[in-house]
């Protein structure tokens, strides 16, 4: 199964380094060398791969430039990896396998706890890293850390709960038992957007059932990737249970899901990549994870609290700019309060300080990257060119970059590009309804089910809409809905399983049965 062109479109390969970010270069200002200095001598700053427990280059040199999307700086240059160092990740994982699955929950369990500790120690330097290379402001950067660590103390302590079963048997001497175990090496393709917390969501349940991964960081943000797993070699999580490879996206995704060694493969990204991979998998018959994206409809009806409303639709819209797969993608404001709510919407988003993340105040940072910006431009033109209004923002940001306005868009219809597909960006879409009934129904109206939001004052509704939506989460009169103790993933297009919470960990083990007969 190749991935070519897929996992990256603009993946070309200049000599010996690799680019994939089309911000134009810049050298670091004084500012972020001093954070880039601070990180380097606290060791947070790696740039090799890891295999087996050793920093290592890529085999033939080659090396990938990481960018400040706020101002387009080379912060570092790390290695760009291909199918030997992967094949080479996985034999480390399958080796080390052996030993880790056969440790004690509770063993395990210290393992991971101390990898948690570790995390929230580091916390601010943790948030530089992501700032530096994903853009997010500061303190949803820190955020983000303590997020993900969350993910970690969850799962150190369901570690001690991988509970099998007896079953009554229907035959006197004969006893019947049900025993979980780890599903073996792990594959986990993780995205820009958390740069931290989307690996520890994975590799969290996978090591305390007794899984070993190789991760594979998106190449737009592998310095926290590589900077957690010094913290997971520092706790004591032995050589060769957390490998990373980075680099030649294709190369390394071909490699996993040819490896009849690597049983499983967990992925976060877009629908068109998970698709392949879903594709990919079926040669060696793997277990499949993916969270893909999303097309959240955010329901505002007549008898919500305005102020209720309008805090969690900021919250969901505005998270990191836009760019999370649960982001409000499309805003239905019911007739009765659509006036209130729009105009009250707009001031706010007119208050909301766009900027680089390490400036204070800012709540709003850049986009990933120019094709990213490309995106939302191109859908927001085919809004307006088909009859929308913009009420706030509406283009690029005067600071450059890859900087974007937050935007509110009015009177948009369901067939327009920006309500059929994912925007990704500070762009909220408003669609005016009538009734519940056409609400739910313009709600699901697409391929994808991954979270909802609606605002209600009303128990009745609550619980019929709750259940009438298509979607893996429903949040109701609540804007952020992400937690480790709740099951994240999605219905119909947006993915198979989920993340976090006791049914996280399903997805990393296997269901033997035992009979176990003559006993009479
Ligand atoms: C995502 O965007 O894929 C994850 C968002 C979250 O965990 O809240």
């Amino acid at each position: 199964m190749m991935l070519k062109s897929v996992l990256h479109h603009s993946t070309t390969i200049h000599s010996l380094r690799c680019h994939f970010n089309t911000i134009p270069h810049r050298q670091m200002t004084t500012g972020t060398q001093s954070i880039v200095s601070r990180l380097k001598s606290s060791g947070l700053l790696q740039t090799k791969g890891l295999i087996g427990g050793k920093w290592t280059d890529a085999y033939d040199g080659r090396t990938i430039e990481v960018n400040n999307p706020a101002s387009g700086e080379v912060i570092a240059s790390v290695a760009c990896m291909g199918e030997k160092e992967t094949k080479d990740a996985i034999s480390s994982a399958y080796e080390a396998f052996a030993h880790w699955s056969k440790l004690t929950g509770s063993e395990r369990s210290n393992r991971l706890r101390s990898w948690y500790n570790l995390l929230m120690q580091h916390k601010e330097e943790l948030g530089e890293l992501i700032t530096l290379e994903q853009g997010k402001p500061l303190k949803e950067a820190i955020g983000e850390v303590g997020y993900g660590a969350s993910f970690l103390e969850f799962f150190a302590e369901e570690a001690k709960r991988v509970y099998g079963d007896i079953i009554p048997s229907t035959l006197p001497d004969r006893r019947v038992f049900v025993l979980k175990q780890p599903v073996g090496v792990v594959a986990a393709i993780t995205p820009w957007n958390f740069p931290l917390a989307m690996i520890t969501r994975k590799v969290g349940p996978a090591l305390a059932c007794g899984c070993t991964v190789v991760i594979k960081p998106s190449e737009f943000t592998p310095l926290t990737a590589l900077a957690a797993a010094e913290l997971a070699l520092q706790s004591g999580i032995p050589p060769g249970v957390l490998n990373v490879v980075m680099g030649d996206a294709p190369k390394i995704g071909n490699s996993l899901l040819e490896s009849t060694q690597v049983r499983k493969i967990t992925f976060t990204g877009s629908t068109a990549v998970g698709k392949k991979l879903m594709a990919g998998a079926a040669d060696t018959v793997k277990k499949v994870s993916l969270e893909l994206g999303g097309n959240a409809p955010c329901i505002v009806f007549d008898d919500a609290d305005l102020e209720v409303a309008l805090k969690g639709t900021l919250a969901t819209k505005f998270r990191n700019s836009g760019q999370t797969c649960v982001c409000a993608n499309r805003i239905l404001v019911q007739e009765g309060i659509y006036e209130k709510f729009t105009s009250a919407f707009s001031n706010a988003v007119k208050d909301l300080k766009v900027g680089n993340g390490f400036s204070e105040g800012v709540v709003q940072g850049p986009l990933i990257n120019e094709a990213a910006v490309q995106k939302v431009e191109s859908f927001v033109q085919d809004a307006i060119s088909k009859g929308a209004n913009v009420l706030a923002g509406g283009k690029r940001h005067s600071l450059g970059f890859t900087f974007y306005e937050p935007t509110i868009i009015g009177d948009v219809k369901n067939d327009m590009l920006i309500a059929r597909q994912e925007v990704f960006g500070p762009v909220a879409p408003i669609i005016r309804f009538k009734t519940e009934e056409e609400a739910i129904q313009i709600a699901n109206d697409t391929n994808a089910g991954l979270a909802a939001y609606f605002f209600t004052n009303s128990i009745k509704r609550s619980w019929r809409v709750s259940e009438a939506l298509e979607y893996g989460i429903v949040g109701v009169n609540e804007g952020l809905v992400s937690t480790e103790v709740a099951p994240f993933g999605g219905y119909k297009q947006s993915g198979l399983g989920r993340e976090g919470s006791k049914y996280g960990l399903d997805e990393y083990t296997e269901i033997k049965y035992i009979c176990m007969g003559n006993l009479g």
